[in-house]
């Protein structure tokens, strides 16, 4: 059943990134939990953030085989995995993070990421391409901000710069997944539009924060609203990378 959630948010002081912080922080690494809205948890795994050399990468490093050079910038970049696996290929990667505990970790491996927020990317660098990886088109919030969000990212690119965005087809979903969207479209919402929250088990809970997971059609829809035309697409089940170009 769909709770409502201002009403089940119990009283927290802690914010999302402060959760994160704990989790990347702790020696023992703790279980990241992310809490959808409608009760449903998923674990999250920090092998590969924390560089786990067992850690296998996730499918979406096959999206940067479509960037031939750089600068780069990686949005959400967490602790700077996929900027370093953009550094290992010979091309000039950079990234912010909201997380100053992810940032810092990216930092002490090395690579050249900072605390930002994705809606004021760094000004006037000219990207030959800005990265959404992980997912993290959802940063975008709700549906209805997505175009606004992929011209502000936009317009960090230089003439000719390719806009790279992943996100989950939630038209593909199976399970309790399903059960959620048929709720969503039932509650007349858009499915992919979501409220979350990182938690470490019942220890320590974050406030709800907005999500959203957006399907390939209404990303190509979105883009054409803004001057980007979806020119390729790469899908993991209900995965999928776009590139977007103007
Ligand atoms: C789902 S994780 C993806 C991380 C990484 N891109 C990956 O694929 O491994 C989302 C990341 O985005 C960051 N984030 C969330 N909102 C943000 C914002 N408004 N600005 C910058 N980073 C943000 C979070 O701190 C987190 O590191």
């Amino acid at each position: 059943m769909m709770r409502e959630y201002a009403t089940s948010a119990r009283k927290s002081e802690l914010g999302p990134d402060e959760i994160m912080e704990r989790a990347l922080r702790s020696v023992a690494p703790e279980v990241l939990e992310i809490e959808r809205c409608d009760g449903f948890r998923s674990m999250s795994n920090l092998d590969w953030w924390l560089r786990d050399p067992a850690a296998r990468p996730p499918a979406d490093v096959a999206a940067l085989d479509w960037i031939t050079g750089g600068p780069v910038l990686d949005v959400g970049c967490a602790t700077g995995r996929h900027v370093e696996a953009l550094r290992e290929r010979g091309i000039d990667a950079t990234g912010i993070d909201s997380c100053p505990a992810a940032v810092e970790l990216a930092t002490r491996a090395g690579y050249d990421c900072r605390v930002g927020d994705a809606w004021q990317p760094p000004a006037g660098a000219g990207y030959a391409a800005v990265t959404l990886l992980g997912a993290n088109l959802g940063i975008a919030g709700t549906v209805a901000r997505v175009p606004g969000f992929l011209s502000t990212l936009a317009a960090a690119l230089r003439p000719g710069g390719q806009l790279i965005v992943t996100s989950i087809d939630w038209r593909m979903s199976t399970g309790p997944h399903e059960e959620f969207v048929a709720a969503q479209l039932g509650a007349g919402r858009y499915p992919g539009d979501a409220q979350l929250r990182l938690r470490l088990g019942d220890a320590a809970v974050s406030t709800w924060f907005d999500w959203v997971w957006v399907d390939q059609d209404t990303l190509r829809e979105a883009a054409s609203t803004v001057g980007l035309r979806m020119v390729d697409v790469m899908s993991w089940r209900h995965h999928y990378a776009a590139r977007l170009v103007a």
